[in-house]
Parts: C-alpha cells; sequence; structure tokens
C-alpha cells in the first residue's frame, strides 16, 4: 500500500523516479562539458578534412621519420662528388642487365666462338635447334607466317627466290641497266647443308647483300622460321630411305 501524504507535514513524497525534484536531468556543468568534448573531438577531423582540399609546400608532419626523408640526386643533375660533374654513373663495364644475360650461345647467336691458348678464336655455327626450343606443329605454323611476312616478299613464299621484290627488281635492273643481287634459292645444295644455327645468324645479322632481320623478329621467332625454312626444303627434297637419312 503506498503512504499516505501527512497534509501537516510539507515533506516530498519519497519516491523513486521522475517525480523526485531534478530527477533524470544532467547537471548543466556536465552538459556543456560534453559538448565541448564533442566539438574538440571534430577539431583534428576538420584539420585532415582541409588538408585534403589544399595544397602546402610545407613537408608533411611526420612523428616517425624513419629515413624518409634523405639527400638525393634527381636525374642528370649535377654533382661536385664526380670529377666529371655528373651525378649520374655508368654502369660499369661489362654489366649485364636483369634478364639480358644471353648466355645460351646456340640460342641467342647460333654460333659459339672458342679461345685458344694462343688467343686465337674459332667459330663454329651450331647445327640441330637448342636445347629451349621444341620442334612442334605449332611452332611450324608460327614460323610459316613469319616467313611469310618477313621474308617471302625477296625468297618466295615458296623459297625459290622469286618473290614479288625480286620480280620488280628484275624489270628495274633491265630499265636502269643497274645491280640486282637476287635473293637466295633456299633450296640449293648451299643453303640445306648449313648448320641450322648458320640459318638463325643469316636471320638474325644478314649476310653479304641481305639485310639483318634481327631486329625486327625476336628470338623465338627466328627459330620458328628456321624451322619452317628446314620444312620447306624437306618438301622440295624428301629425303630418301635409302640415303639413310629420314628424320
Ligand atoms: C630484301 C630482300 C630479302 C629479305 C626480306 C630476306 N632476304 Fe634472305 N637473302 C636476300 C638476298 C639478296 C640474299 C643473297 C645475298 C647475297 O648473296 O649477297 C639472301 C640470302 C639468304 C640466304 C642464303 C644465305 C647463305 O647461306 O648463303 C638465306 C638462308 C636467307 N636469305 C634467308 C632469309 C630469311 C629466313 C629471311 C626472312 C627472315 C630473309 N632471308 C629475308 C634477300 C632477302
Amino acid at each position: 500500500m503506498a503512504p499516505m501524504a501527512d497534509p501537516n507535514v510539507n515533506i516530498p513524497l519519497y519516491t523513486h523516479g521522475p517525480s523526485q525534484p531534478g530527477g533524470g536531468r544532467l547537471p548543466i556543468a556536465i552538459v556543456v562539458g560534453l559538448l565541448a568534448i564533442i566539438a574538440a573531438l571534430l577539431v583534428p577531423l576538420a584539420i585532415s578534412a582541409r588538408a585534403r582540399v589544399s595544397t602546402s609546400d610545407e613537408p608533411r608532419i611526420q612523428p616517425i621519420q624513419d629515413m624518409a626523408q634523405q639527400p638525393r640526386y634527381g636525374p642528370q643533375s649535377p654533382s661536385a662528388v664526380f670529377n666529371d660533374g655528373r651525378a649520374m654513373r655508368s654502369p660499369v663495364s661489362g654489366t649485364v642487365a636483369r634478364g639480358r644475360a644471353d648466355d645460351d650461345d646456340h640460342y641467342y647467336r647460333g654460333f659459339r666462338t672458342v679461345t685458344d691458348a694462343n688467343g686465337n678464336d674459332t667459330t663454329t655455327f651450331l647445327d640441330g635447334f637448342p636445347q629451349r626450343v621444341t620442334l612442334t606443329p605449332e611452332l611450324i605454323a608460327r614460323g610459316e607466317q613469319r616467313f611469310n611476312i618477313y621474308c617471302a616478299a625477296c625468297h618466295g613464299k615458296d623459297g625459290s627466290g622469286n618473290g614479288p621484290i625480286h620480280q620488280r627488281a628484275s624489270e628495274l635492273v633491265v630499265l636502269h641497266q643497274a645491280n640486282w643481287t637476287p635473293p637466295a634459292y633456299l633450296h640449293s645444295d648451299v643453303v640445306r647443308t648449313r648448320p641450322d644455327g648458320h640459318l638463325y645468324n643469316t636471320i638474325n645479322v644478314g649476310i653479304r647483300n641481305m639485310p639483318a632481320h634481327g631486329p625486327q623478329i625476336p628470338v623465338a621467332d627466328r627459330w620458328a622460321i628456321v624451322a619452317w625454312v628446314r620444312t620447306l626444303q624437306l618438301r622440295q627434297n624428301p629425303p630418301t630411305p635409302a640415303a639413310g637419312k629420314l628424320p
């Protein structure tokens, strides 16, 4: 049963909850204090938001330096440290760029040069395909396509040496009484008996009047072309079992 109010005594009833004077309200000082804290928390956000949209010549604030700022030379800048006054140094002579060692003679050059004790060089063209080249129908098809792009204009698609450039040049030679070295007949005994590395080298650096194709044709494609030239030659002069040369 609820306690009864005594009309003679002006004492507030002892109750819990909001009916108590000032109950549920925070003291004004605490409210102001909390608002101040919330406002203060927004300040770093405001600073970083401003930093994001504005530029500054000042270096960034770096509480932990960790060698982030170090003196350095820019490209092409001068330097008093070196005799030639340049900050940029050339690589030590003989330096090989990473991944460019090209240390497989057979694959990259098609020949090997050996220097004997007396300092004399002997160069041998290597026969067969390098280990890293696998003869597949895809490689030969690639070689055919590359040959028709790069070589057929002079040598003809069949390797006869009768490509459109040769045909046109032969007309002009008569007209202008000029000189013209015909593209080689690729089925001649000379070309057929050359080592594969020689054929590769011909594509790579050219031969006599034929220009180099190395700068235009990547290494793997040069070997594909070698495979195609060999295919053309075998088609023209298939080996006979009697000759004991079946591949
Ligand atoms: C601009 C014309 C031209 C193009 C393109 C050309 N050649 Fe030749 N090639 C020649 C001429 C010319 C010769 C003969 C050079 C000489 O005897 O002075 C020759 C010679 C050759 C020989 C004979 C080399 C030897 O062993 O005596 C081979 C093999 C050969 N070329 C392969 C190729 C291949 C493979 C390609 C394509 C990557 C090619 N050529 C592209 C013009 C060309």
